[in-house]
């Protein structure tokens, strides 16, 4: 199983906090923000990670990162010329993933629980993709499910929704197999001229598989300022990385 962890876009809901730093890199507790998707991945034996951004910030994510060999695994890059949405980044990684499986981390999901016991019943499902849910109080914000009676199958994802159906958001924690590359040309931008991971997902619910399990801890989307203070004190106070171990050089 491979990573991926985008890192790019504009950050303009965060200026002026973003204006020259990539959101990505401002400061979550003791680290970068970067490292909380590196090492949650990294902890799930998933140590092969592609890091998208954009041109003006690569530089910064290769001096603070490098090949990744500090931090125990091995990270590549690919700049995303634009910021027209998940799915776009998603495409650049068709090489680096190959044959294999794939988990995809939204770099401003900061989240306590281990992605082990996913990652582990991802890779027995034989074919298509898996979500991670977490019922938050805001759904307007996110992609929410609606369920079927029984509650064990999703039978649509709407991009935030006017109206939601439920309160359980789809976080942008994905694992994809290569299906995904069909599904992705697929699509056509949404109102906001972006490409969504909502169509793609609904696609794996239409035309291949799509399971999904629900956090049980801590989630948060850091982007926005409430959202950046609260990953901050949760950090502070709670330690979701275990960078202490052995062979990590910070
Ligand atoms: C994106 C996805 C959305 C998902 C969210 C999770 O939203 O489009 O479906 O629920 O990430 O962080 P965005 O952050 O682009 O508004």
């Amino acid at each position: 199983m491979k990573g991926m962890i985008l890192a790019g876009g504009k950050g303009t809901r965060l200026h002026p906090l973003t204006k020259v730093v990539n959101k990505h890199l401002i400061p979550i507790g003791k680290y970068p923000m970067i490292y909380y998707p590196i090492f949650k991945l990294r902890e799930a034996d998933i140590t092969e990670i592609l890091i998208t951004t954009n041109h003006q910030d690569l530089p910064l994510f290769r001096k603070l990162l490098g090949d990744g060999k500090n931090l125990g695994v091995r990270i590549h890059y690919k700049i995303q010329q634009q910021a027209v949405g998940i799915p776009d980044a998603i495409l650049l990684s068709k090489s680096f993933v190959g044959n294999d499986k794939f988990t995809v981390i939204l770099g401003d999901n900061i989240f306590q629980d281990s992605l082990i016991p996913y990652v582990q019943s991802y890779q027995n499902q034989t074919i298509g993709a898996k979500v991670l849910l977490k019922n938050v109080p805001d759904p307007t914000r996110y992609g929410i499910a609606t369920f079927d009676k029984t509650h064990k199958n999703i039978l649509f994802i709407e991009e935030k929704p006017t109206n939601p159906i439920s309160n359980y958001c789809v976080t942008g924690i994905y694992m994809y197999d290569t299906k995904i590359f069909e599904f992705i040309k697929q699509i056509t931008p949404s109102s906001r001229g972006e490409l969504e991971i909502t169509d793609v997902n609904n696609l794996y619910l239409q035309n291949s598989k799509l399971t999904f399990d629900v956090l049980s801890h801590w989630w948060v989307d850091a982007g926005t300022y409430e959202a950046i203070f609260e990953a901050n004190q949760f950090t502070f106070n709670n330690d979701i990385l275990s960078l202490t171990e052995k062979g990590c050089d910070l």
